[in-house]
């Protein structure tokens, strides 16, 4: 059965809007699991716009799930994620001028530096997932890089309307496929709301769905413990392996 994996990002967006105290993202990461998050992810960005050193650190110390700590490939990041370790990695791409993580990372174009970096992080036992788009070549050199997982990008699936978000389903589901029979397992994520996850969800051997923006924003309305457990349910109710 799929799991999932709440983003906080948006919250600490609304503390950084003021540059205060609150709301405390890692407070909320509790409200998450209350919720049935299985997992909390956060996105330490280079130019720290919402999740702060201070937060992964406490996040550390705190949850009772797993924590995915979402960063580019910089040395930075590797000393931070050495001295944290969280449970596992994304590698995302990043724009300075991005709202947000706009497409996969290119694995392709860097094996070379990125197998020294996941080999870095996998002998501080640290499991390290790809943010790719669902392309057979990202997913193969993904796998010689040695990536534990792939998380797939369903940003254009989220886009997309009718027929054209089919193809890009079936797309995501042959990916999924493909890199299983690899040995990767493979999460998913971007832009999932309470309308497009069902299918994404109902994926066989889907590992993971990541989910933010949608859970954060229906929040407002129903409270965070609310939102997350309608959305978990969503997914259970969908996912029809492991
Ligand atoms: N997965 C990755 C790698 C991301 O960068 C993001 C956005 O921070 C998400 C999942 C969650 O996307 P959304 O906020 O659209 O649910």
């Amino acid at each position: 059965m799929a799991t999932l994996g709440v983003n906080i990002d948006h919250i600490a967006n609304v503390r950084q809007a003021r540059k205060t105290v609150e709301p405390d993202p890692v407070q909320f990461a509790f409200l998450a699991e209350l919720g049935g998050a299985d997992s909390i992810t956060v996105h330490l960005r280079e130019d720290r716009r919402h999740i702060q050193d201070r937060d992964v650190f406490l996040l550390r110390e705190t949850i009772k799930t797993k924590l995915n700590l979402e960063m580019a490939a910089t040395e930075e990041m590797l000393e931070i994620a050495k001295k944290i370790s969280p449970n596992y990695v994304t590698l995302v791409p990043e724009k300075r001028e991005e709202v947000t993580t706009e497409g996969g990372l290119d694995v392709r174009s860097n094996v070379k530096y990125l197998k020294k970096f996941v080999g870095n992080l996998k002998d501080s036992n640290i499991e390290v997932s790809a943010f790719i788009d669902p392309l057979s070549e990202q997913i193969n050199f993904s796998k010689e890089i040695g990536f534990n997982f792939i998380e797939l990008h369903t940003g254009k699936y989220a886009e997309l309307t009718c027929y054209d978000q089919q193809k890009e389903l079936q797309r995501i589901i042959e990916s999924t496929h493909e890199a299983n029979d690899l040995g990767l397992a493979v999460n998913a994520g971007h832009g999932l709301n309470y309308n497009n996850v069902k299918k994404i969800a109902s994926i066989n051997n889907m590992n993971e769905l990541n989910i933010g923006h949608s859970i954060v924003a229906r929040a407002l309305a129903v409270g965070l413990e609310k939102s997350v457990r309608e959305m978990k349910s969503l997914i259970t109710s969908n996912s029809i392996s492991k």
